[in-house]
């Protein structure tokens, strides 16, 4: 299969926080957020495999800023390494200011899609060939990722993970 770009895949959702989505507080439910980053993310994670995806895990989700009511959000995903049959999405929320149009960076969050076919069973992607710094990064840290995933998942023995073991080690 041929390699693909991470802009291949890149999806951007623009989108107002309305009252029915926001908590006592007036701020934005962390709920409705995920949601908003599952759907970026599994478009990402079509556009990339053209198959059907699932999500596999949510790997980390920083809530970092609340996101006020009324507040114009961007959630931007993009697949950021393919593995066989699963791809880790890095998604990145940006918040508009009402008066200047300045953004900043709301939260961020990493899941997993896996591609299955028409039986629900997983199928295999293209690689992907990362190309700006940004890129290179996550691609670099993906692996060690989806380790820690299979790790806490209880799908990989802790000794398995080599990315892992070598964070710890210095042999
Ligand atoms: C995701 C799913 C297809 C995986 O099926 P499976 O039988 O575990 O398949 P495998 O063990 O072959 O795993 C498939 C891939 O997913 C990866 N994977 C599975 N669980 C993972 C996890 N928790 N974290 C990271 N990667 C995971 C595997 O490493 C493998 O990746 P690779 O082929 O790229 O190396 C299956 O568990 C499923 O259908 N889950 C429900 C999905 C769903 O309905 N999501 C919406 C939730 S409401």
């Amino acid at each position: 299969m041929q390699a693909k770009k991470p802009s291949e895949s890149r999806t951007t959702m623009t989108d107002l926080v309305l009252p029915s989505e926001t908590n006592p507080l007036n701020n934005l439910f962390g709920g409705e957020l995920l949601a908003r980053m599952d759907r970026a993310a599994s478009i990402a994670a079509r556009r990339h495999s053209r198959r059907i995806t699932v999500t596999a895990s949510v790997n980390h989700v920083a809530f970092n800023h609340p996101v006020p009511l009324g507040s114009v959000l961007t959630v931007e995903a993009a697949v950021s390494r393919a593995f066989k049959t699963s791809m880790e999405v890095y998604i990145d929320v940006w918040m508009e200011d009402r008066f200047t149009g300045e953004r900043s960076k709301a939260n961020e969050a990493i899941y997993t899609f896996v591609a299955v076919d028409d039986a629900g069973r997983p199928t295999e992607v293209p690689p992907i060939t990362p190309e700006s710094t940004l890129e290179i990064e996550r691609f670099d840290a993906a692996l060690r990722r989806k380790q820690l995933s299979l790790v806490l998942a209880n799908k990989m023995k802790p000794s398995e993970a080599t990315e892992l073991k070598a964070l710890f080690t210095t042999s």
